[in-house]
């Protein structure tokens, strides 16, 4: 690829994204996967995943610059064969990609939509995102860290998803890797919705094309987390914290979504994949 020129990083990067005029005059996005290392937190979350009480939570495998970006590839190529939209990929070095700017990222639209007031066109977006999460679990496949700001909402109303720095199906069976997917992006749905109706409404998207056996396992999941609501609620009287009133307050609605009650008996197998989660 031509030399790059920067021309202001991606919102949210770290500096490691940077949209740069291409060959063509087009924009790209260009990250470099070396840029900051393997950040404190992931290496933490890494060590913390032998302990952690909940199999979902678990860190996907730590991988170096060069995994990561293979991994990236792998993952959007994988996406692409199932007909899903990502953005073209090409090398940009040993240990970067240049991706085809899809445009506005989904975060951005949200945020323009809102202080538009245009809660109807806000919330139909939050919708048409879980829908696409379930055509991506049809197809057996899973995400890793689904969020409105790693995908662009097409003018066609396809979404274009990017960012496969996670691969929790690594280290657990699909299925649960795919009800962590839908407990990520429901988070994002529950605490931005506009309308109160719209994480059912953005639930039975999911479902219709999504496996029917997710759903019901975010469910035990969620049961067996509700000792961090309990948690939660108290440091909440305590301190307010936003990220923490954001995680009861979407989990809550989560939890009542999906009808979750505590699983009188914990399952220690996955019996769908007939492999063992905590
Ligand atoms: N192909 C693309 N099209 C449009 N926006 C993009 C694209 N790639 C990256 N971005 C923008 O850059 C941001 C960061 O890129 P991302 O690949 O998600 O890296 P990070 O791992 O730092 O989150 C995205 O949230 C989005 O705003
Ligand atoms: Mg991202």
């Amino acid at each position: 690829m031509a030399a790059l020129e920067e021309s202001g990083t991606a919102t949210g990067a770290g500096g490691r994204v940077l949209r740069a005029p291409g060959t063509d005059g087009a924009c790209v996005f260009v990250k470099h996967f070396g840029a900051e290392g393997i950040p404190f937190g992931r290496r933490l979350h890494a060590v913390l995943s032998a302990f952690l009480p909940v199999g979902i939570w678990s860190a996907s495998p730590l991988l170096g610059a060069r995994g990561l970006m293979a991994r990236e590839w792998r993952k959007s190529a994988a996406f692409r064969a199932a007909g899903i939209a990502v953005p073209d990929l090409s090398a940009a070095g040993p240990e970067a990609l240049a991706t085809a700017d899809a445009g506005p990222d989904g975060q951005a639209v949200l945020k323009r939509l809102r202080r538009a007031g245009d809660a109807a066109g806000h919330d139909a977006l939050l919708v048409a995102l879980a829908a696409s999460l379930g055509r991506i679990h049809a197809a057996g496949l899973c995400h890793g860290r689904p969020h409105p700001r790693d995908t662009a909402p097409g003018e066609d109303g396809e979404i274009v998803w990017f960012d496969f720095e996670e691969e929790p199906e690594a280290v657990m069976p699909l299925l649960d890797a795919q009800a962590r997917d839908l407990w990520l992006l429901f988070l994002q749905v529950c605490e931005r919705a506009m309308d109160e109706g719209t994480p059912a409404r953005a639930l039975a998207a999911y479902r219709q094309a999504a496996p029917a056996g997710v759903a019901p396992r975010l469910s035990v999941h969620l049961g067996r987390a509700s000792w961090t609501l309990a948690l939660g609620r108290l440091l909440l009287r305590l301190h307010a914290g936003k990220d923490l009133r954001r995680y009861v307050g979407a989990t809550l609605c989560l939890r009542e979504l999906l009808g979750t009650e505590a699983p009188a008996v914990v399952p220690a197998w996955s019996a769908e994949a007939g492999l063992p989660i905590r």
